[in-house]
């Protein structure tokens, strides 16, 4: 099944409540929001409290991108705020395991990402404690980058480590997504798709997730 994802970073967050509600009702599965630190990435963007104040206006999946160091300093107050899903970087935690095991231990569902230039058999050991891998196709920080064609690369090694080890593990894609590089991230086995500017730099969000979900289909 095709999700899609729409990075709320792309859109007016002057109307952020509006944008949300819109996002629901374009037919999004998931809302994606992308939280930055400043020190795991050069950008700042969205806390807890934005989090739990735009909660009420969507029933959706909120999945959340958590691009911070040492994430578990802040799992407890994401899902509190409303999160589903909650993705960490592999890169960002001293203790994955640990990582992974306290956002399930929430109820939350757990994701692992990995930043284009990390070897995807980093992600090999934490499979098990994994329900969902983000494979980023741009250097994480910034919404409006063209997608890194190498990365595709990773989105098959992952498919292929999960099916290997007989997992149900789905493969989100973030970063530089179009109606024309989700064709190349779905055939390498990604199902989950984010897409800041493909969405709400288009004049008709409902029309922008319905062709993206088209063009995934291909
Ligand atoms: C980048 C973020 C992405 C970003 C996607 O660090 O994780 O979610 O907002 O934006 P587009 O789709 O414009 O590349
Ligand atoms: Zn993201």
């Amino acid at each position: 099944m095709t999700i899609i994802s729409p990075s709320i970073l792309s859109c007016d967050f002057s109307k952020l409540a509006e944008e949300v509600k819109l996002t629901a009702k374009a037919g999004a599965e998931y809302l994606h929001v992308d939280v930055m630190d400043g020190m795991f990435v050069p950008n700042l963007t969205i806390g807890p409290c934005v989090v739990s104040a735009i909660r009420p206006h969507a029933d959706i999946v909120f999945d959340l991108h958590l691009m911070i160091n040492e994430p578990i300093r802040y799992i407890a107050e994401f899902k509190k705020a409303g999160a589903d899903i909650i993705t960490v970087h592999e890169e960002a935690c001293s203790d994955v395991t640990e990582t992974l095991k306290a956002i399930r231990a929430l109820g939350c569902k757990a994701g692992l990402s990995i930043k284009p230039k990390t070897d995807p058999e980093k992600l090999r050991p934490y499979l098990p404690y994994c329900d969902m891998i983000l494979i980023m196709t741009v250097e994480p920080g910034f919404g409006g980058q063209s997608y890194i064609h190498a990365a595709t690369e990773n989105i098959r090694a992952a498919a292929k480590m999960i099916k290997e080890g007989g997992y149900d593990i789905p493969i989100e894609v973030d970063g530089g997504i179009t109606n024309e590089t989700i064709k190349e991230a779905a055939a390498a086995g990604a199902t989950i798709f984010v897409a800041g500017s493909a969405v709400y730099k288009k004049p008709d969000i409902a029309r922008a997730i319905w062709e993206l979900r088209e063009n995934a289909a291909i």
